[in-house]
């Protein structure tokens, strides 16, 4: 699913990412963990596409979703793929205030521009999946923590993405939504084989994923 050689992220002086390979297969769910400033946001931001790596020649970067380079796309062509094969959840839900849950569902979709009876039926069935058709025409604000973030995965879903990037997904959920947000991931890869990347602290979650890769210091060790 994603094949990705020799990243290196610099700011400055600062050297973030230094060397990353990584191969994460389809229907797996990779967990990576590691101390704050490891550079494990960084290397989510990289591998979704939503940042690039530093000096991509010179190191010899390369990196592939499902055979696809992305890293030479211009940002039109980036912002529609990215659309199309990548989901986002992040540890603050990033709901959209003014839109109910069901508006905020389907926003990638207006971007991507598919058909509006098979995406309704799909957000319904999400909602449905996610435990949450109760409060779909419900705002952010009157949502609880974990409505508000199961709401994002349907959002992260709602295109079928290939994958699915997770930074944090629960950092700011009590353990038991954590718990049950982390049971649905699970779920929804036996459902429909679905990929996750997921960034967490939660060493619990990390030590039931499939593989758990371990950042320190830029590098997978
Ligand atoms: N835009 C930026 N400009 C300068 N330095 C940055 C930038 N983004 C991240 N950094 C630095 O890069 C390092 C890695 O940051 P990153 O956010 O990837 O860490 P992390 O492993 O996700 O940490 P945490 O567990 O705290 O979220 C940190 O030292 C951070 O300060
Ligand atoms: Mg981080």
């Amino acid at each position: 699913m994603i094949k990705a050689r020799n990243i290196y992220k610099s700011y400055a002086s600062l050297e973030v990412l230094k060397g990353v390979n990584i191969d994460i297969f389809k229907g797996e769910i990779v967990s990576i963990v590691g101390e704050s400033g490891a550079g494990k946001s960084t290397l989510l931001q990289i591998l979704g596409s939503l940042d690039s790596p530093s000096n991509i020649t010179a190191n010899g970067t390369e990196i592939r979703l499902n055979e696809k380079s992305f890293l030479e796309m211009s940002d039109k062509e980036l912002s529609k793929f990215r659309n199309k094969n990548i989901g986002f959840v992040f540890q603050f839900h990033q709901l959209l205030p003014e839109f109910t849950a069901l508006e905020n569902v389907l926003l990638p979709v207006r971007i991507a521009d598919q058909p509006s009876a098979y995406t309704l039926e799909k957000a319904h069935e999400l909602f449905d999946e996610l435990k949450i058709a109760h409060r779909l025409h419900h705002k952010p604000k009157e949502l609880s923590g974990g409505e508000a973030q199961r709401v994002a995965v349907a959002r992260a879903l709602i295109n079928d993405p290939k994958i699915i990037f997770a930074d944090e997904p629960t950092g700011n959920l009590d353990s038991k939504n954590a718990d049950s947000l982390h049971q649905l991931f699970f779920d929804l890869r036996d459902k429909y084989d679905q990929t996750f990347v997921i960034v967490t602290h939660n060493l619990g979650l990390a030590e039931s994923t499939d593989r758990k890769l371990v950042m320190k210091d830029g590098q997978i060790v």
